[in-house]
């Protein structure tokens, strides 16, 4: 008897996520991203669909790389985990948005290594 109680409470609880905004269950319980996770600016949309089709976003947003580094990682995301090769203008406006935005923390700005 308890089971059953159980069994219809949780099937209760479904029904009452899968109505909640009208969507599925399944987008309900899946943690989803869309553009706006990365923050706003030129290349914000751009960057999201070519770079989340492997990962999410929050590989990227803990990174913190220099325009050459991030650059780089554009060849070896290719070469090694076999993304679409980006070139020309979509690869300067994607490398463009993740140095503005995920650049070197400020600490290590302005601190040039090869004058170390
Ligand atoms: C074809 C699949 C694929 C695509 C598309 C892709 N990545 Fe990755 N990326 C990977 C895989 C797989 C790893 C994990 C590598 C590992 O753990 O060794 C990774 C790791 C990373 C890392 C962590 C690197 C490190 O060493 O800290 C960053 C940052 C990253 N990706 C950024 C991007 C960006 C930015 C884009 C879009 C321009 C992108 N990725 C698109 C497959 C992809």
């Amino acid at each position: 008897m308890l089971r059953v109680v159980m069994m219809l409470a949780a099937l209760g609880v479904g029904a009452a996520l899968a109505q909640q905004g009208g969507q599925s269950l399944e987008t309900v319980t899946q943690a989803q991203e869309d553009p706006s996770i990365l923050p706003a600016g030129e290349g914000q949309e751009e960057t999201f669909y070519a770079c989340t089709a492997c990962h999410s976003t929050a590989i990227i947003r803990r990174s913190h790389f220099n325009r050459e580094q991030w650059d780089r990682l554009m060849d070896w995301m290719t070469e090694v985990h076999g993304m679409s090769p980006l070139e020309g203008e979509e690869r300067t406006l994607i490398v463009n948005y993740l140095t503005q935005h995920f650049g070197p923390r400020p600490a290590a700005r302005g601190r040039n290594p090869f004058l170390n």
